[in-house]
C-alpha cells in the first residue's frame, strides 16, 4: 500500500512536471517577420504556428497581413496574456490565437507552416515531434539558429533588420 501511494505521488509529480523554457524572450524584428512569412510561402487560409510566439508578433502579421489562420504557442503567462489581449483589441480574433502551453504538447499535425526562433538545441528537443506530426509538405522557417539534423532547402540572409543588424533564415520543406 505504502508503495502504491508512494509510485501514485510519483506519478503525479512526473504528469505536473513543469514545462521547459526552451528559449529567452527576445522580438523578432518586424522587417525579418515578414521576410520569414514570406520566405514560408504562407498562403490566404493556411494554418501557421509560431513556437514560442512572445507578444504575437508573427502570429498577428500573419493573420492581418498573410490572411492565414494563425496560432501561437506560448509559455509565458504575461506574454501569452499580453498577445491575446492585442488579438482581440486589433478583431483578429477569427484568424489568430494564442494557446497558453508548452510546445512539446501540441498537436501540429494540420500546419502547413511552422515559425520557430529558438536555440538549435531546443530545436533538437522539438524535432522528434515535428517528424512524427508534419504532414509531407509542410514548411518550417527559422530565424538564426537551425536544425541540426535537417538540410535546409533554403537559407536567406537578411542583411540589416533596420537596426544594422543581419539575421539568417533557415527555409525546411518536410
Ligand atoms: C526568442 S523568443 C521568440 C518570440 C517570437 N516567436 C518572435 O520571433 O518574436 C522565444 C519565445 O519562446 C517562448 N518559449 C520558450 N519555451 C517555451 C515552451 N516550452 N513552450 C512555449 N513557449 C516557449 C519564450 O517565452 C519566448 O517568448
Amino acid at each position: 500500500m505504502r508503495f502504491a501511494v508512494f509510485a501514485f505521488s510519483a506519478l503525479t509529480a512526473f504528469a505536473q512536471a513543469p514545462a521547459e523554457k526552451l528559449a529567452p524572450y527576445v522580438p523578432t524584428p518586424p522587417i525579418v517577420v515578414e521576410r520569414m512569412l514570406k520566405l514560408g510561402g504562407l498562403q490566404p487560409g493556411e494554418k501557421m504556428f509560431d513556437l514560442g510566439s512572445g507578444d504575437g508578433r508573427l502570429v498577428i502579421m500573419a493573420a492581418k497581413k498573410f490572411k492565414a489562420d494563425a496560432a501561437g504557442v506560448e509559455i509565458d503567462e504575461k506574454l501569452c496574456r499580453e498577445s491575446s489581449d492585442q488579438i482581440r483589441k486589433l478583431k483578429l480574433e477569427n484568424r489568430a490565437r494564442i494557446i497558453c502551453g508548452d510546445i512539446l504538447t501540441q498537436d501540429y499535425s494540420q500546419a502547413a507552416l511552422l515559425t520557430v526562433y529558438l536555440f538549435t538545441g531546443s530545436n533538437e528537443k522539438i524535432r522528434p515531434l515535428l517528424e512524427k506530426q508534419l504532414r509531407k509538405g509542410a514548411r518550417v522557417v527559422t530565424h538564426d539558429f537551425e536544425f541540426a539534423n535537417w538540410k535546409a532547402d533554403k537559407i536567406e540572409l537578411v542583411e540589416d533588420d533596420g537596426e544594422g543588424r543581419s539575421h539568417t533564415l533557415f527555409y525546411y520543406l518536410r
